[in-house]
């Protein structure tokens, strides 16, 4: 059995930078044609020369005969001007603005710690139509860390959206019942949904042992939360769509006292999706959410190649390099169902 579908797009991923873009750049091409380039390195991306620079040693990483568009983010630090969205909205390769809220996440230290300093900035992002990309928690230490992405919603985004109506926002990685909630309550947002997301839930990461390769950000929650993830996924809707969230750390980061967030999916993304449309019965759906719905969001052409891929079992290899060391996949050494043809 095959499934050919138009050439997806990942609408949120991170590369990470230096020799690791040999490894992540070729994982993500293989199978995307563009992909939405979070811009959370050390120091962040937060000019247009950096997007640019960043972009041009994305590209040099590129094997020969394969295409790869890299659609790259600015992160929003409080010093993110009127000025650079601007000089932003004139260049075609930046195509969104990436809000960490300050301490969230993987290097969110530069990230803004409100919203209050920085209205005439997303002001003038929603006058020169440059989408704000959402990662939506609040970093409150009395906030239960499962709560955080609920109660985001009601502090932060729903005043936002209130204030500027006319700002375009992805919510990226949503996790609950709740975003879906909102997000179908607000018609003109987009969100993206992860593959770990729509295949795990949170015992799957601390029940008869602690994971720390299933360990993300926002973290796993329980499986009501999943199962409204799927219904929305595979639902049609055009407002949700695919956004891997690969985030590959060394593995050396994660099995450690303290781990990073980030699951690395990049390789086998579709197999993985395909997993989940397949069991929900609904893979005639896949190609609207992987393909369609996200260039439909950021008034991007869908592209014009088709991918295919294969009902044939596939063992997942463990791991693959990165810089000096190696990163984990997920579902690393075990089977899926589908391949890429
Ligand atoms: O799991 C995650 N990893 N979530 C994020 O928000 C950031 C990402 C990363 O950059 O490692
Ligand atoms: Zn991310």
């Amino acid at each position: 059995m095959e499934l050919t579908i138009i050439r997806p797009d990942d609408w949120h991923l991170h590369l990470r930078d230096g020799a690791c873009l040999t490894t992540t750049v070729p994982d993500t091409a293989q199978s995307f044609a563009r992909a939405i380039v979070m811009p959370n390195l050390k120091p962040p991306v937060a000019t247009v020369s950096q997007a640019v620079a960043y972009r041009e040693r994305i590209l040099n990483a590129l094997p020969e005969g394969m295409t790869f568009d890299p659609l790259m983010t600015l992160y929003l630090t409080p010093e993110l001007s009127p000025d650079i969205i601007r000089e932003a909205a004139e260049t075609d390769c930046i195509h969104g603005v990436k809000l960490y809220p300050k301490g969230a996440t993987t290097n969110s230290d530069a990230g803004v710690s409100g919203l209050d300093n920085m209205m005439t900035t997303l002001e003038t992002m929603a006058e020169v139509g440059l989408p704000l990309l959402v990662h939506g928690e609040v970093t409150d230490r009395e906030i239960d860390i499962f709560d955080r992405e609920a109660v985001f919603l009601e502090r932060t985004l729903a005043p936002l959206m209130e204030r500027i109506p006319t700002l375009r926002v992805v919510l990226e990685h949503i996790t609950t019942e709740d975003s879906v909630e909102f997000v179908k309550a607000h018609p003109e947002m987009g969100a993206t949904i992860t593959a770990h997301h729509l295949l795990y839930e949170r015992n799957d990461m601390l029940a008869g042992g602690i994971r720390p390769h299933l360990y993300c950000l926002p973290i796993l929650k329980r499986s009501k939360h999943r199962d409204a993830l799927i219904a929305a996924a595979t639902s049609g809707s055009p407002q949700f769509f695919l956004g891997t969230d690969s985030a590959p750390h060394a593995v050396g980061d994660k099995e450690s006292d303290c781990g990073c967030a980030g699951c690395y999916t990049a390789p086998h993304a579709m197999a993985l999706y395909a997993e989940v449309f397949e069991a929900a019965g609904r893979l005639d759906r896949l190609e609207g959410f992987a393909s369609v719905f996200g260039p439909q969001f950021y008034g991007l052409p869908v592209n014009q190649e088709s991918l295919t891929l294969v009902k044939r079992p596939t063992l997942v290899p463990m791991a693959r390099p990165f810089g000096d060391t190696e990163v984990r996949l997920l579902k690393g050494g075990e089977t899926l169902n589908w391949t890429l043809a």
